[in-house]
C-alpha cells in the first residue's frame, strides 16, 4: 500500500465532502497535488446520519485520480453488506462506526480479511470503552469532533479528553488516531496536543480554493502543537 505512513506522522486527509461534486476527479487530483497525505471519503446513507453522499461506484470512479490512500469513512448502518464492494472499489482504509451495528468485532475482522486496513469511529457521545476489546483488531481509531452528517460544523472540544484517553489505550500499538470534524487552523493545535496524528479537514482545506496553503497551515499548526 503506497504512503500509508505511520502513527508518528502527521497526516492531513482532506474530506472530499467539501469538494465540488460536479468535478470530483479534478478535485481529487488538486488535493493530491496540493500535498495531502490521504484522501478522506465520507459515505453517508440518510439513515445512520441525516445526509446522503456516495456509494462504492464513486470510490471506484475517483480511484484512478490519485495514488494516495483512500480513507473511506462509512457512516452507514448496516455496514457489513457493503464492505466487500467498498474494498473492491479501491478503498485502502475502511472505517465503520461502533454505533452502526451489533457486531463490531465481526465487521473489523471482515475488513481485514478483505486485505484492507480496518478503522473504528466513535460519535461524540460514545465512550472510548467500546474499543477496549477490539483494539488489537483495528488499524485506525477515528474520534468524531462533530456529530457526523455535514461539513462545516463547529468543533466539539469535549472530545479532546477522549483523544487523550484513547492515545493512552493505544500505547505502542501501530494504530492511527484520527480526528474528523471542525478541524481547521484554529482548532488543530488542540487535537494534535491531545495525541491525534491523522487529521481530517473538509471546509478547512477547501475553503477559499487555496488547497496547498490550507493544508500547509493545518500541518504546521499540528507540528507546532506537538512540540
Ligand atoms: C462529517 C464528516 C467529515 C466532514 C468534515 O460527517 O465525517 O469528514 O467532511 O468536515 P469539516 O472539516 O468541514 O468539519
Ligand atoms: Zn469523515
Amino acid at each position: 500500500m503506497s504512503n500509508y505512513m505511520t502513527p508518528e506522522d502527521i497526516i492531513i486527509a482532506p474530506s472530499i465532502l467539501s469538494a465540488d461534486f460536479a468535478k470530483l476527479g479534478e478535485e481529487v487530483r488538486a488535493i493530491d497535488e496540493a500535498g495531502c497525505d490521504w484522501v478522506h471519503v465520507d459515505v453517508m446513507d440518510g439513515h445512520f446520519v441525516p445526509n446522503l453522499t456516495f456509494g462504492p461506484c464513486v470510490v471506484e470512479a475517483i480511484r484512478p485520480h490519485t495514488q494516495k490512500i483512500l480513507d473511506v469513512h462509512l457512516m452507514i448502518a448496516p455496514a457489513d453488506p457493503y464492505l466487500e464492494a467498498f474494498a473492491k472499489a479501491g478503498s485502502d482504509i475502511i472505517t465503520v462506526h461502533a454505533e452502526a451495528g451489533a457486531h463490531l468485532d465481526r465487521s473489523l475482522q471482515f475488513i481485514r480479511s478483505l486485505g484492507k486496513k480496518a478503522g473504528v469511529s466513535l460519535n461524540p457521545s460514545t465512550p472510548e470503552s467500546v474499543i477496549e476489546y477490539v483494539i488489537d483488531k483495528v488499524d485506525l481509531i477515528l474520534v468524531m469532533t462533530v456529530n457526523p452528517g455535514f461539513g462545516g460544523q463547529s468543533f466539539i472540544e469535549s472530545q479532546c479528553q477522549k483523544i487523550r484517553n484513547i492515545k493512552k489505550m493505544i500505547g505502542d500499538r501501530p494504530i492511527h488516531l484520527e480526528v474528523d470534524g471542525g478541524v481547521n487552523p484554529d482548532t488543530v493545535h488542540m487535537v494534535a496536543e491531545a495525541g491525534a496524528n491523522a487529521l481530517v479537514a473538509g471546509s478547512g482545506v477547501f475553503k477559499g480554493g487555496q488547497y496547498a496553503e490550507n493544508i500547509k497551515t493545518i500541518r504546521q499548526g499540528a507540528l507546532a502543537a506537538r512540540g
